[in-house]
């Protein structure tokens, strides 16, 4: 392992009905409230509808900025800016997906930072603060709701840019399974592959004597594997909702990495697919991680053989180390092909045109992935490969 230390200081709060903890939790940070929320789904759903009830309770003094889009923008974060300022905004509550909360975590650390954010998204400038942030979670996928991440769009730049700071953990976030029930399908299965790129992205890595941190991997991936195809079929069963927010959540809060750095190379291609051509981010995922994890064959291949046989149930008998791995990630492909994930680019329309460009963003920061190093005509091969 290699030295770490580790702090979460995100409050959980998990449970059917649990939105009663809401005004109290919002009471300790002031009344003047950011409600920040998506296209409108919270509407439909009622949540919205419980978030204003318990903002009463408090008499709470609530701006909203609703429209906040998949795959968020920088515009959209810069509209939050300005309405904390003007309305002198004591906390900013995110309602939603990951893309809610990601553009609220933006928007906190936008409202102290005298300058542009977009400046601390790309690691020009270092944050200077936050307004505190809770969270509503209806989407069980990113792992946003408890860790710094956020994610943005910047459509001028074709840019998708991750980054995190001290700022940006939510102070508390509520999960209730059942606000989860009206999450469609297909966004159901882009958060199942989502939350099992996290934690194979935490598992490639080339530290050694990880035995734990292999362990919680392998269980979370066995149990979204498990669970998830029964999700997919039976979308309104609460204890099936409630195990893969779970999951989602254990995926990407820090746990699956302590002392161990993952690779993180094919979210970084993703976001280029997805700065140029604005698709779901598990849905790229979906397409690309295989074909990430047949180009890093080669880099250690004990850690490909211990996922295959550990968490796809290859057999190892009379098989060479490559094939095992082999049959591994064609079991990976095919449980997300049985789910209804997405298999190829072209399932989104995209063609070879704009490869080129896509390497070219994802490499624009330099060389990246821990795992293996890969430039940007490594990137044009996979994304070829993918198409
Ligand atoms: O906008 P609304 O109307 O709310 O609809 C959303 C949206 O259309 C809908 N939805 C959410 N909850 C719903 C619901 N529909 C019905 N019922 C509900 N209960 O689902 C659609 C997708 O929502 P979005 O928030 O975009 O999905 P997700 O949670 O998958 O977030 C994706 C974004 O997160 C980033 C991605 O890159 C992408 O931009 N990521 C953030 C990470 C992080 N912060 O740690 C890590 C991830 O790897 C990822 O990169
Ligand atoms: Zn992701």
């Amino acid at each position: 392992m290699q030295s770490f230390a580790f702090v979460n200081p995100t409050k959980l709060i998990f449970g059917k009905g649990q939105i009663e903890q809401l005004s109290k939790e919002v009471k300790r940070y002031g009344t003047r409230v950011l409600l920040v929320y998506g296209g409108g789904s919270i509407k439909r759903n009622g949540v919205y509808d419980d978030v204003l009830n318990e903002l009463e309770k408090i008499n709470a003094h609530i701006v909203e900025l609703s429209g906040v889009e998949p795959n968020p923008r920088l515009t959209t974060v810069q509209k939050g800016i300005d309405l904390c300022r003007q309305e002198e905004v004591d906390f900013v509550l995110a309602v939603g997906g990951g893309s809610v909360i990601d553009a609220a975590k933006a928007i906190v650390v936008g409202a102290k930072f005298d300058g542009d954010i977009w400046d601390v998204i790309t690691r020009k400038a270092r944050p200077t603060g936050g307004l505190p942030l809770g969270t509503v979670l209806t989407l069980a996928a990113t792992g946003s709701e408890m860790n710094a991440n956020s994610v943005i769009t910047n459509w001028e730049l074709n840019q998708k840019v991750g980054w995190a700071s001290p700022y940006s953990f939510p102070k508390f976030s509520i999960l209730d399974p059942a606000y989860t029930f009206s999450v469609p399908k297909d966004q159901t299965i882009y958060g199942i592959v989502d939350m099992m790129s996290h934690v194979l992205e935490a598992y490639f890595h080339q530290t050694a004597n990880t035995p734990l941190q292999d362990r919680i991997c392998e269980s979370i991936l066995t149990t979204v594997m498990e669970v998830g195809p029964k999700l997919v079929e039976d979308l309104q069963n609460y204890d099936h909702r409630e195990t893969i927010l779970y999951c989602g959540t254990m995926a990407l809060n820090g746990f699956t990495q302590m002392g161990a750095r993952g690779d993180w190379a094919t979210h970084n291609i993703e976001h280029a697919v997805s700065a140029v051509y604005d698709i779901p981010h598990g849905g790229g995922l979906a397409i690309l991680f295989p074909h990430w994890i047949k180009y890093a064959m080669s880099e250690n291949l004990d850690r490909h053989v211990q996922l295959a046989t550990r968490v796809f149930g290859v057999d190892p008998e009379g098989k060479t180390d490559e094939q095992i791995a082999l049959e591994g990630v064609e079991k990976l492909s095919a449980f997300w092909t049985s789910i209804g994930a997405p298999v190829r680019l072209a399932d989104y329309d995209i063609d070879d045109s704009r490869v080129e460009e896509m390497a070219e963003i994802a490499a624009l920061f330099g060389d990246f992935g821990n795992f293996k190093k890969l430039n940007k005509e490594d990137t044009a091969k996979i994304l070829t490969a993918a198409l």
